[in-house]
């Protein structure tokens, strides 16, 4: 099973949301979990978790170039805490860039979901922030399900309504995963016309451990963060598919004109305007979501 996990904006934790799902995933009938980092903007594992650059995505694009068998993928990994493994990616984003095109270009991206398909196996593809013309698209797109992280608040719901029609189709399970404090659940979901798969909490103690820093000392939010995404990893490993993810056909998002909201037929209004984010209104705000 390939689950790709990407944000449109900002940095909302896709790695660490990675790292959590790969460790939490469900262990009946699974016999290997693998992180592929595949953020074109660069790595994080190696350096959070101590790990060489090599082997990794850079050794497995250079293979790639020669016929191969998924099993090859795995020679390229290298264990996480935890037992699962890690295709790391390079820190550097023109470097990382680079070695993803290559990768895509040769068979490296067919590798990966050749590989996610064998009985058993799930592939976590962490695929960073997915711009247009990201080399991780390929990817994303062959992925089973894709879960599009995002923080809560309006700005940046407005990047992420603004291609999220785009995305939901790329793959048959699209789902959106709000993250902290913000808009409420219900609210995000009737003004983007799309159901969600979750809701995590901001809890920087419990993301301390997802990036390599464990906290010094447990606190009573961390429960929430392993909680929340456990639940998620269950829901995604489940095989029944999420609902759909149809934007309305008038999707609206608080904070942004109508005209730069893409529409289901994938039009938006000419000509680019700047994104205003303006304060949360005072009637949301009463209803924003807690932990
Ligand atoms: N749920 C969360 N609550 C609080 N902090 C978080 C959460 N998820 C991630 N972080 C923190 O945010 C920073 C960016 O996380 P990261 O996973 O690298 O984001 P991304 O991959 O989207 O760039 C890290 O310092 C991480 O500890
Ligand atoms: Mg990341």
């Amino acid at each position: 099973m390939l689950i790709a996990l990407c944000s449109l904006h900002g940095s909302p934790g896709v790695t660490a949301l990675a790292v959590a799902l790969v460790w939490q995933w469900p262990k009946a009938d699974v016999v290997a979990r693998l992180v592929a980092e595949v953020d074109p903007a660069g790595g994080d594992l190696a350096m959070r978790f101590g790990l060489p650059i090599t082997p990794g995505l850079v050794s497995l694009a250079a293979a790639s170039r020669r016929p191969q068998k998924p099993a090859v993928v795995w020679e390229h990994t290298q264990f996480l805490p935890g037992g699962a493994r890690a295709l790391v990616a390079p820190p550097g984003g023109t470097h990382a860039r680079a070695v993803l095109c290559t990768l895509v270009a040769a068979q490296g991206g067919a590798l990966v979901q050749a590989v996610s398909q064998e009985p058993g196996v799930v592939v976590l593809a962490d695929c960073g922030r997915i711009d247009p013309g990201s080399p991780a698209e390929p990817i994303a797109r062959r992925a089973d399900a894709l879960v599009v992280v995002t923080g809560s608040r309006a700005d940046d719901l407005a990047h992420t309504a603004a291609r999220l029609g785009d995305l939901a189709r790329w793959t048959p399970r699209p789902g959106l995963l709000l993250v902290g404090d913000g808009y409420a659940t219900a609210e995000v979901e009737r003004e983007l016309g799309v159901p969600t798969i979750g809701r995590i909490p901001h809890d920087p103690a419990a993301a301390a451990a997802l990036t390599g820093h464990p906290p010094r000392e447990r606190r009573r939010g961390a429960r929430g963060l392993a909680r929340q995404t456990a639940a998620l990893a269950r829901a995604l490993a489940a095989p029944t598919p999420a609902g759909p993810l149809v934007p309305n056909t008038e999707v609206a998002v608080p904070g942004v004109p109508p005209q730069l909201v893409r529409q289901p037929d994938g039009t938006v209004a000419p000509g680019p305007q700047p994104l205003r984010a303006p304060p949360l209104p005072s009637a949301a705000a009463g209803k924003e979501w807690r932990p």
